[in-house]
C-alpha cells in the first residue's frame, strides 16, 4: 500500500511518520510552501517529481496511491475532497469533513455514489479510553445509556496556540470552534448514546480573549511587553521556556515555524503571528459553549466547551443501571453498578502507545491500513457515521447565534 498526502503541515506530517513506521510509503506529496516539499523530500525520500506546489497539477496527474490522505486547513477540505474523489481515491480526510454542513454532506453523498471509501479523522473512537468504555456498554450491564455529561477543557495555553492566536482563530476562514474542537466531543456522545440527535441547542461567547482585557501598558507583541516573564500566553513561556528549551520541538512548535529551533523560534515569534498579544489578535471564535442535546431514542446529553481548565476531556456516562465516568488524561474508567463494588478499568497498559489523542492517532492509522489492504471491510470512522457529529455541531453554532434557540435536527 502507499498513500499521496495533499497538506504536508502538523498533521500531514504526522500521519507521514505513522505509515512510514509501519512500511507504508508515502509516495507523493502536495503543499503550497517549499520548506514543506523539501520535509517530504528529505525524511520521506518523495521523488522529486511526485513533489507538488500546485495543487492543479497534483490533481492533474490523476491517481498515484492506493490512499490520498487530505490534511489541508478546514476550509480547502470540501475542494481536496472532491477532486480526490473524482480521480479515484479512497480519503483519509482530517476532520472536520469541510467547513459547512452543506459540504460535508455533498462528500457523504459523493463518496456513496462513487463507492469510495472515506475514513474521517476522528482518532478519538480509537482511544483506548473510548474504546474500553464503548466494550463496557456493550457489555449490556449497565442497561441503555440515559445521559451523558461531557467537559472538553481545551486548556489555557492550547486556546491561546489555535484559537487566539493560530488558524482556527476566525470562523469565517476556518470553522466554528464548536466543529473545529468538539466533532471529536460531538462523535463520542453520539457513538456511546447509539442514536442520532433529533434537537439540539447551545450557548456560548468570546468572553475573555479580547482588547478590553488586556493588561494596562501591555505591548502588541510577548518580546516588546513587560509582563513577559509572567503572562502564562506570554510566547516566550509557551513555545521557548516550557517547550524549546527542554528539547521539545514537535507540535505546537511547528505549527510555528516548519523546523523549529529555539533560534528560529524565536525569531519567527518577535513580529509573527503566534508571538502576539492574546488579548490583540483579530479572533472572534468562542471561549466556552455548552451544548444540549436530545437523542432520538430519548437520550439526552451536554457538552461543555472551555478554554479555562486542564488540557483533557472529562466523561460521565450515565445509565439506567449504573454509572462510567473518566478522564481521559488518566487512562482509567470508575465502574458503578448501582448496589454493587466500584470496580475500575486501567487502559494505561504499557506495551501500548499513548502519544496522539490518547493512543488514538496510531490505532486510527493501523485499522485504515488493514481495510484498505482489504484486511478487514470497514473503520469505526467512515463518513456515513461521521457526518452525524457534523451535523449536530454546524447547527449547535446555527442555534448559539440564534440565543440558544431549540433547532430539531430532522427538519434539516
Ligand atoms: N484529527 C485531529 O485530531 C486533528 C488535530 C489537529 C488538526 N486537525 C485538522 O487537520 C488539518 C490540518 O491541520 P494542521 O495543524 O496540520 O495545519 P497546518 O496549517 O499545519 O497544515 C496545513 C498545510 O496545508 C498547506 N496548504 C495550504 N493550502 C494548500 C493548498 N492549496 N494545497 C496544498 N497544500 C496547502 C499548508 O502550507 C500547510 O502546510 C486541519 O483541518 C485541522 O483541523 C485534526
Amino acid at each position: 500500500m502507499d498513500v499521496a498526502i495533499i497538506g504536508f503541515g502538523t498533521r500531514g506530517q504526522y500521519y507521514a511518520y505513522l505509515f512510514k513506521k509501519r512500511n507504508v510509503n508515502v509516495v507523493a506529496v502536495c503543499d503550497s510552501d517549499l520548506q514543506k516539499l523539501q520535509i517530504a523530500k528529505n525524511k520521506y525520500s518523495v521523488a522529486g517529481d511526485r513533489l507538488f506546489a500546485d495543487e492543479k497539477e497534483f490533481f492533474g496527474k490523476g491517481k498515484m496511491a492506493d490512499l490520498l490522505v487530505v490534511s489541508t486547513q478546514d476550509a480547502d477540505h470540501y475542494g481536496h475532497a472532491v477532486q480526490g474523489l473524482e480521480i479515484g481515491y479512497d480519503l483519509l480526510l482530517e476532520k472536520p469533513i469541510a467547513s459547512d454542513l452543506k459540504e460535508c454532506i455533498e462528500i457523504r453523498d459523493m463518496s456513496i455514489q462513487l463507492n469510495r471509501k472515506i475514513f474521517v479523522c476522528h482518532v478519538l473512537r480509537y482511544a483506548p479510553f473510548f474504546t474500553s468504555l464503548k466494550k463496557e456498554l456493550e457489555s449490556g450491564k449497565f442497561g441503555k445509556v440515559v445521559t451523558i455529561n461531557m467537559t472538553e477543557n481545551v486548556s489555557y495555553w492550547h486556546q491561546a496556540h489555535s484559537y487566539v492566536r493560530g488558524s482556527w482563530r476566525s470562523a469565517e476562514n476556518s470553522t466554528p470552534m464548536i466543529i473545529a474542537k468538539c466533532c471529536h466531543d460531538l462523535d463520542i456522545i453520539v457513538w456511546l448514546t447509539n442514536s442520532d440527535c433529533e434537537y439540539v441547542s447551545s450557548y456560548g461567547d468570546l468572553s475573555y480573549y479580547k482588547r478590553e482585557n488586556a493588561p494596562e501598558g501591555s505591548a502588541d507583541y510577548c518580546y516588546d511587553c513587560r509582563y513577559i516573564a509572567d503572562c502564562p500566553y506570554s510566547a516566550d513561556k509557551i513555545y521557548i521556556k516550557d517547550r524549546a528549551e527542554k528539547g521539545r520541538l514537535n507540535w505546537p512548535c511547528n505549527a510555528v515555524v516548519p523546523s523549529p529551533t529555539t533560534e528560529t523560534l524565536k525569531a519567527a515569534l518577535k513580529r509573527g503571528q503566534y508571538g502576539k498579544c492574546v488579548f490583540k489578535c483579530d479572533n472572534d471564535v468562542v471561549d466556552h459553549q455548552v451544548v444540549n442535546m436530545r437523542f432520538i431514542n430519548g437520550a439526552t446529553a451536554s457538552l461543555t466547551m472551555t478554554a479555562f481548565g486542564d488540557h483533557s476531556r472529562v466523561i460521565f456516562v450515565h445509565c439506567e443501571k449504573g454509572e462510567l465516568y473518566g478522564y481521559l488524561e488518566e487512562n482509567k474508567i470508575h465502574c458503578d453498578i448501582f448496589g454493587k463494588e466500584h470496580y475500575t478499568i486501567d487502559t494505561n497498559s504499557s506495551k501500548d502507545v499513548f502519544s496522539g489523542h490518547g493512543g488514538g492517532d496510531e490505532r486510527m492509522i493501523e485499522d485504515v491500513i488493514n481495510a484498505t489492504e482489504g484486511a478487514q471491510s470497514s473503520t469505526l470512522t467512515s463518513v456515513a457515521v461521521s457526518v452525524q457529529s457534523h451535523i449536530i455541531g454546524f447547527n449547535a453554532e446555527k442555534s448559539r447565534l440564534d440565543n440558544g434557540r431549540s433547532i430539531k435536527l430532522s427538519e434539516q
